[in-house]
Protein backbone atom coordinates (compact mmCIF):
# COMPACT_ATOMS: atom_id res chain seq x y z
CA UNK A 1 0.00 0.00 0.00
CA UNK A 2 1.39 3.16 -0.86
CA UNK A 3 1.63 5.39 2.40
CA UNK A 4 -0.44 8.89 2.32
CA UNK A 5 2.29 10.79 3.03
CA UNK A 6 5.63 11.85 1.90
CA UNK A 7 8.89 9.50 2.98
CA UNK A 8 12.15 10.21 2.90
CA UNK A 9 12.12 7.39 -0.29
CA UNK A 10 8.46 7.85 -2.22
CA UNK A 11 6.09 10.21 -2.87
CA UNK A 12 2.60 9.42 -0.80
CA UNK A 13 -0.65 8.72 -2.17
CA UNK A 14 -1.73 12.40 -2.08
CA UNK A 15 1.72 14.15 -3.85
CA UNK A 16 0.98 11.42 -7.06
CA UNK A 17 -2.18 11.77 -7.54
CA UNK A 18 -1.53 15.50 -7.53
CA UNK A 19 1.41 15.11 -9.64
CA UNK A 20 -0.17 12.57 -12.33
CA UNK A 21 -3.65 15.40 -12.59
CA UNK A 22 -1.60 18.51 -12.67
CA UNK A 23 0.49 16.69 -15.33
CA UNK A 24 -2.46 15.63 -17.73
CA UNK A 25 -4.44 18.75 -16.91
CA UNK A 26 -1.32 21.10 -18.27
CA UNK A 27 -0.33 18.77 -21.45
CA UNK A 28 -4.01 19.11 -22.53
CA UNK A 29 -3.98 22.73 -21.31
CA UNK A 30 -1.04 23.16 -23.56
CA UNK A 31 -2.86 20.71 -27.13
CA UNK A 32 -6.30 22.39 -26.02
CA UNK A 33 -4.41 26.13 -26.09
CA UNK A 34 -2.60 25.50 -29.39
CA UNK A 35 -5.43 24.37 -31.14
CA UNK A 36 -7.79 26.48 -30.05
CA UNK A 37 -5.95 29.61 -31.67
CA UNK A 38 -5.55 27.77 -35.08
CA UNK A 39 -9.81 28.59 -35.01
CA UNK A 40 -10.32 30.98 -37.33
CA UNK A 41 -11.46 34.36 -36.06
CA UNK A 42 -13.89 35.22 -38.84
CA UNK A 43 -17.73 35.85 -37.35
CA UNK A 44 -18.95 34.33 -34.89
CA UNK A 45 -17.31 31.05 -33.97
CA UNK A 46 -18.18 29.62 -31.01
CA UNK A 47 -16.52 26.65 -31.48
CA UNK A 48 -13.18 29.00 -30.81
CA UNK A 49 -15.14 30.93 -27.98
CA UNK A 50 -16.09 27.38 -26.13
CA UNK A 51 -12.75 25.80 -26.43
CA UNK A 52 -11.36 29.42 -24.96
CA UNK A 53 -13.96 28.81 -21.61
CA UNK A 54 -12.90 25.77 -20.90
CA UNK A 55 -9.38 26.30 -21.19
CA UNK A 56 -9.67 29.49 -18.67
CA UNK A 57 -11.62 27.02 -16.54
CA UNK A 58 -9.43 24.14 -16.66
CA UNK A 59 -6.17 26.74 -16.50
CA UNK A 60 -7.63 28.31 -12.78
CA UNK A 61 -7.88 24.37 -12.13
CA UNK A 62 -4.55 24.27 -11.67
CA UNK A 63 -4.01 27.21 -9.77
CA UNK A 64 -6.55 26.40 -7.35
CA UNK A 65 -5.07 22.58 -7.21
CA UNK A 66 -1.26 23.90 -7.38
CA UNK A 67 -2.21 26.04 -3.93
CA UNK A 68 -3.17 22.38 -2.48
CA UNK A 69 0.18 20.91 -3.83
CA UNK A 70 2.06 23.75 -2.45
CA UNK A 71 0.48 23.52 0.81
CA UNK A 72 0.91 19.65 1.09
CA UNK A 73 4.37 19.53 -0.42
CA UNK A 74 5.28 22.25 2.65
CA UNK A 75 4.17 20.61 5.11
CA UNK A 76 5.36 16.49 3.87
CA UNK A 77 9.30 15.60 3.87
CA UNK A 78 10.51 16.16 0.27
CA UNK A 79 11.62 12.46 -0.74
CA UNK A 80 15.49 12.46 -1.40
CA UNK A 81 16.88 11.84 -5.19
CA UNK A 82 17.94 8.48 -6.15
CA UNK A 83 21.73 7.66 -4.51
CA UNK A 84 25.12 8.52 -6.81
CA UNK A 85 23.77 11.54 -8.86
CA UNK A 86 26.41 13.76 -9.75
CA UNK A 87 25.94 17.46 -8.07
CA UNK A 88 25.12 19.24 -11.22
CA UNK A 89 22.07 16.47 -11.71
CA UNK A 90 20.74 17.05 -8.37
CA UNK A 91 20.89 21.25 -9.07
CA UNK A 92 19.02 20.37 -12.49
CA UNK A 93 16.28 18.17 -10.92
CA UNK A 94 15.30 20.40 -8.13
CA UNK A 95 16.01 23.44 -10.50
CA UNK A 96 13.12 21.40 -13.34
CA UNK A 97 10.75 20.84 -10.41
CA UNK A 98 10.82 24.56 -9.50
CA UNK A 99 10.26 25.94 -12.80
CA UNK A 100 7.55 23.45 -13.04
CA UNK A 101 6.23 25.51 -9.92
CA UNK A 102 6.67 28.86 -11.12
CA UNK A 103 5.53 28.40 -14.70
CA UNK A 104 2.05 26.58 -13.16
CA UNK A 105 1.78 29.88 -11.30
CA UNK A 106 2.99 32.41 -13.74
CA UNK A 107 0.75 30.62 -16.94
CA UNK A 108 -3.07 31.19 -15.50
CA UNK A 109 -1.70 34.65 -13.94
CA UNK A 110 -0.92 35.36 -17.17
CA UNK A 111 -4.47 34.33 -18.56
CA UNK A 112 -5.83 36.12 -16.28
CA UNK A 113 -4.58 39.68 -16.44
CA UNK A 114 -4.73 38.85 -20.25
CA UNK A 115 -8.41 38.49 -20.26
CA UNK A 116 -8.50 41.42 -17.92
CA UNK A 117 -6.58 43.74 -20.65
CA UNK A 118 -9.60 42.32 -23.20
CA UNK A 119 -12.02 43.61 -21.14
CA UNK A 120 -13.62 40.07 -20.42
CA UNK A 121 -13.86 39.40 -16.77
CA UNK A 122 -13.04 35.57 -16.21
CA UNK A 123 -15.60 33.41 -14.51
CA UNK A 124 -14.37 31.13 -11.40
CA UNK A 125 -16.51 28.02 -12.72
CA UNK A 126 -19.62 29.96 -13.20
CA UNK A 127 -19.42 31.04 -9.18
CA UNK A 128 -18.47 34.44 -9.06
CA UNK A 129 -16.53 36.83 -11.57
CA UNK A 130 -12.42 37.00 -10.48
CA UNK A 131 -11.43 40.70 -9.75
CA UNK A 132 -9.74 42.71 -13.09
CA UNK A 133 -6.46 43.73 -11.92
CA UNK A 134 -5.43 45.88 -15.30
CA UNK A 135 -7.91 48.28 -17.41
CA UNK A 136 -9.06 47.46 -20.66
CA UNK A 137 -5.98 47.87 -22.82
CA UNK A 138 -5.48 46.09 -26.72
CA UNK A 139 -1.87 46.78 -26.56
CA UNK A 140 -1.22 45.22 -23.21
CA UNK A 141 -3.55 42.45 -24.13
CA UNK A 142 -1.67 41.61 -27.30
CA UNK A 143 1.83 41.71 -25.57
CA UNK A 144 0.15 39.18 -22.95
CA UNK A 145 -0.92 37.02 -25.01
CA UNK A 146 3.24 37.08 -26.53
CA UNK A 147 3.90 36.38 -22.82
CA UNK A 148 1.85 33.91 -22.11
CA UNK A 149 2.73 31.78 -25.31
CA UNK A 150 6.61 31.93 -24.88
CA UNK A 151 6.12 30.40 -21.16
CA UNK A 152 3.53 28.11 -22.57
CA UNK A 153 6.79 27.38 -25.04
CA UNK A 154 8.90 27.31 -22.24
CA UNK A 155 7.04 24.70 -20.15
CA UNK A 156 7.02 22.16 -23.06
CA UNK A 157 10.38 22.63 -23.45
CA UNK A 158 10.89 21.73 -19.29
CA UNK A 159 8.20 18.38 -19.42
CA UNK A 160 10.59 17.11 -22.83
CA UNK A 161 13.70 17.55 -20.28
CA UNK A 162 11.84 16.50 -17.18
CA UNK A 163 10.09 13.25 -19.17
CA UNK A 164 13.36 12.48 -21.35
CA UNK A 165 15.23 12.27 -17.73
CA UNK A 166 12.24 10.70 -15.88
CA UNK A 167 12.53 7.64 -18.93
CA UNK A 168 16.17 7.52 -18.89
CA UNK A 169 16.27 6.74 -15.14
CA UNK A 170 14.05 3.89 -15.76
CA UNK A 171 15.13 2.39 -18.67
CA UNK A 172 18.51 3.06 -18.77
CA UNK A 173 19.63 3.42 -14.95
CA UNK A 174 16.98 1.10 -13.94
CA UNK A 175 16.99 3.13 -10.88
CA UNK A 176 13.81 4.00 -8.46
CA UNK A 177 13.57 7.72 -10.04
CA UNK A 178 9.69 6.88 -11.76
CA UNK A 179 8.91 3.90 -9.09
CA UNK A 180 8.66 6.98 -6.07
CA UNK A 181 6.12 8.97 -8.33
CA UNK A 182 3.97 5.64 -9.46
CA UNK A 183 1.39 3.89 -6.88
C1 LIG B 1 -1.27 26.08 -16.79
C2 LIG B 1 -2.21 26.82 -17.35
C3 LIG B 1 -2.23 27.27 -18.80
C4 LIG B 1 -1.51 26.81 -19.89
C5 LIG B 1 -0.48 25.68 -19.94
C6 LIG B 1 -1.92 27.61 -21.03
C7 LIG B 1 -1.44 27.45 -22.34
C8 LIG B 1 -1.84 28.18 -23.43
C9 LIG B 1 -1.37 28.00 -24.79
C10 LIG B 1 -0.32 26.97 -25.23
C11 LIG B 1 -2.02 28.89 -25.58
C12 LIG B 1 -1.83 29.09 -27.08
C13 LIG B 1 -0.80 30.16 -27.28
C14 LIG B 1 -0.56 30.49 -28.74
O1 LIG B 1 -0.03 29.63 -29.48
O2 LIG B 1 -0.90 31.61 -29.14
C15 LIG B 1 -2.91 29.64 -24.73
C16 LIG B 1 -3.76 30.65 -25.18
C17 LIG B 1 -4.65 31.32 -24.37
N1 LIG B 1 -4.79 31.20 -23.00
FE1 LIG B 1 -3.81 29.88 -21.82
N2 LIG B 1 -2.86 28.52 -20.62
C18 LIG B 1 -3.08 28.35 -19.27
C19 LIG B 1 -3.95 29.06 -18.47
C20 LIG B 1 -4.80 30.07 -18.90
C21 LIG B 1 -5.75 30.79 -18.07
C22 LIG B 1 -5.99 30.55 -16.58
C23 LIG B 1 -6.37 31.70 -18.88
C24 LIG B 1 -7.44 32.72 -18.55
C25 LIG B 1 -8.07 32.85 -17.43
C26 LIG B 1 -5.83 31.53 -20.22
C27 LIG B 1 -6.24 32.25 -21.31
C28 LIG B 1 -5.79 32.06 -22.60
C29 LIG B 1 -6.34 32.77 -23.75
C30 LIG B 1 -7.47 33.81 -23.72
C31 LIG B 1 -5.62 32.31 -24.87
C32 LIG B 1 -5.83 32.73 -26.33
C33 LIG B 1 -4.95 33.89 -26.66
C34 LIG B 1 -5.22 34.33 -28.09
O3 LIG B 1 -6.30 34.83 -28.33
O4 LIG B 1 -4.30 34.16 -28.92
N3 LIG B 1 -4.87 30.53 -20.20
N4 LIG B 1 -2.78 29.19 -23.43
C1 LIG C 1 3.98 12.86 -18.29
C2 LIG C 1 5.17 12.49 -17.96
C3 LIG C 1 5.82 12.73 -16.62
C4 LIG C 1 6.62 11.84 -15.98
C5 LIG C 1 7.01 10.44 -16.46
C6 LIG C 1 7.01 12.45 -14.72
C7 LIG C 1 7.80 11.85 -13.76
C8 LIG C 1 8.20 12.40 -12.55
C9 LIG C 1 9.02 11.75 -11.56
C10 LIG C 1 9.59 10.35 -11.70
C11 LIG C 1 9.22 12.61 -10.54
C12 LIG C 1 10.05 12.36 -9.26
C13 LIG C 1 11.44 12.86 -9.49
C14 LIG C 1 12.36 12.62 -8.33
O1 LIG C 1 12.00 12.95 -7.19
O2 LIG C 1 13.46 12.10 -8.53
C15 LIG C 1 8.51 13.83 -10.86
C16 LIG C 1 8.46 14.96 -10.06
C17 LIG C 1 7.83 16.12 -10.42
N1 LIG C 1 7.11 16.33 -11.58
FE1 LIG C 1 6.80 15.03 -13.09
N2 LIG C 1 6.48 13.71 -14.64
C18 LIG C 1 5.75 13.93 -15.78
C19 LIG C 1 5.07 15.08 -16.10
C20 LIG C 1 5.10 16.24 -15.35
C21 LIG C 1 4.47 17.48 -15.74
C22 LIG C 1 3.70 17.72 -17.04
C23 LIG C 1 4.70 18.36 -14.72
C24 LIG C 1 4.29 19.81 -14.60
C25 LIG C 1 3.15 20.24 -14.89
C26 LIG C 1 5.46 17.68 -13.69
C27 LIG C 1 5.87 18.24 -12.50
C28 LIG C 1 6.64 17.63 -11.54
C29 LIG C 1 7.09 18.28 -10.31
C30 LIG C 1 6.79 19.72 -9.89
C31 LIG C 1 7.83 17.33 -9.62
C32 LIG C 1 8.53 17.53 -8.27
C33 LIG C 1 7.65 17.17 -7.12
C34 LIG C 1 8.29 17.69 -5.84
O3 LIG C 1 9.25 17.08 -5.37
O4 LIG C 1 7.82 18.72 -5.36
N3 LIG C 1 5.69 16.39 -14.10
N4 LIG C 1 7.90 13.68 -12.10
Amino acid sequence: MTPIENTEDRYGAVAILLHWLMAFLVIGLLALGIYMVTLPDVGFNTKKITLILYHKELGLLVLVLLAVRLGWRLTNVLPQLVAHLPDWQKIAARFVHLSFYALMFVLPMTGWLMSSAAGIPVSFFGFFTLPDFLPRDDHLFQRLIDVHKWLAYVLVLVIFVHVGAALRHHFVFKDDTLRKMLP
